[in-house]
């Protein structure tokens, strides 16, 4: 990890780009899989890859994903890490938990808003420090239940073509989205191969979206719960490494819902075919109100 060390201290100066280019994501620390459950692979690939994209995917319009976010988060013990995450309100972004806790929460971080090429200083990027993170109480970071977390950004996100927040599910929405086309994006790794590196640029795909018991009995865990949702993996489209804590939305009224947060793969690849898992957005609707400003929708 003194590579890590290195890296974070030089990069103090160092623009948003380069930062996020070098800092390995939180899933390969070594120390974070150690502890995982032996069916998750949680969006890493081969043990400490060096970079980690959608896999089976195409890349977007810049502004096609307008509340798709870059985090990096700084921890105590010197590590650090990028995400995936959603703007869902002027000053609110919404992640996977793992994203943002390492025995503690990030000692400090940074939002990219806006952004199409995570190497490039677009125009259109806003970079915000951290203020808060909220990491769900009931985390586990074995098994990854209550796998979400929101951070208070310092400042609040000026909304334009390039950066909008997600809508999600109102409160009285019991649909569970089985039959619909869920939509992934980030800038995760493009392939199962060794060294394949991450995206530079916002990628995306689709696929269904699948009942919990089309899910649990490809999985044959008890990890497909209430709290989760799943996308069929057909054509090895799927979220991979450093997807995680991205969107999973539908479209309705032309608008994009959020409906999962990006969790976890099968161990046995995220091209596999397996059905990957995310966090079900609807169940936590109560928490997010409570750890965010979001309004709820009744
Ligand atoms: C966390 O778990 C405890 C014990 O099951 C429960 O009482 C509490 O409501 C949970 N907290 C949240 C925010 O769900
Ligand atoms: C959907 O939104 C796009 C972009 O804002 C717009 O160009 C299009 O006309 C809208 N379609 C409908 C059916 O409202």
């Amino acid at each position: 990890m003194k590579t890590i060390d290195l890296l974070i201290g030089a990069l103090a100066l160092a623009s948003a780009s380069v930062e996020l280019s070098k800092v390995k994501h939180i899933e390969e620390l070594d120390e974070f899989w150690a502890q995982l459950h032996a069916h998750l692979r949680i969006l890493r690939g081969t043990k400490m890859a060096p970079d980690n994209r959608i896999v089976n995917g195409e890349e977007a319009q810049p502004g096609q994903f307008p509340y798709q976010v870059v985090i990096m988060s700084y921890f105590q013990d010197g590590t650090g890490g990028w995400c995936g995450a959603t703007l869902v309100s002027q000053n609110y972004v919404m992640t996977a938990a793992h994203c943002v806790f390492r025995g503690s929460a990030p000692t400090h971080g940074t939002v990219t808003l806006g952004v199409h090429n995570r190497q490039v200083e677009e125009e259109t990027q806003q970079r915000i420090n951290y203020d808060t993170v909220n990491v769900h109480p009931n985390y586990s970071s074995t098994n990854l239940r209550n796998d979400i977390a929101t951070i208070k950004m310092a400042t609040p996100a000026v909304f334009n073509d390039f950066v909008q927040p997600i809508d999600l599910p109102a409160v009285s929405d019991d649909r569970t989205f089985a039959g619909w086309t869920g939509v992934i994006s980030g800038f995760g790794r493009i392939s199962d191969e060794t060294g394949s590196p991450a995206s530079d640029v916002v990628m995306y795909t689709s696929n269904p979206i699948i009942t919990n018991a089309d899910c649990q009995s490809a999985w044959n865990t008890n990890l497909i719960q209430a709290q989760n949702i799943c996308l069929s993996g057909e054509g090895g489209r799927s979220v991979c490494n450093g997807d995680s804590g991205g969107p999973l939305a539908v479209r309705e009224n032309n608008r994009s819902l959020q409906v999962g947060i990006a969790s976890f793969v099968h161990s046995s690849g995220c091209a596999s075919g397996f059905p990957a898992g995310f966090v079900r957005v609807s169940h936590f609707l109560t928490w997010i109100g409570q750890n965010s400003d979001v309004v709820l929708r009744d």
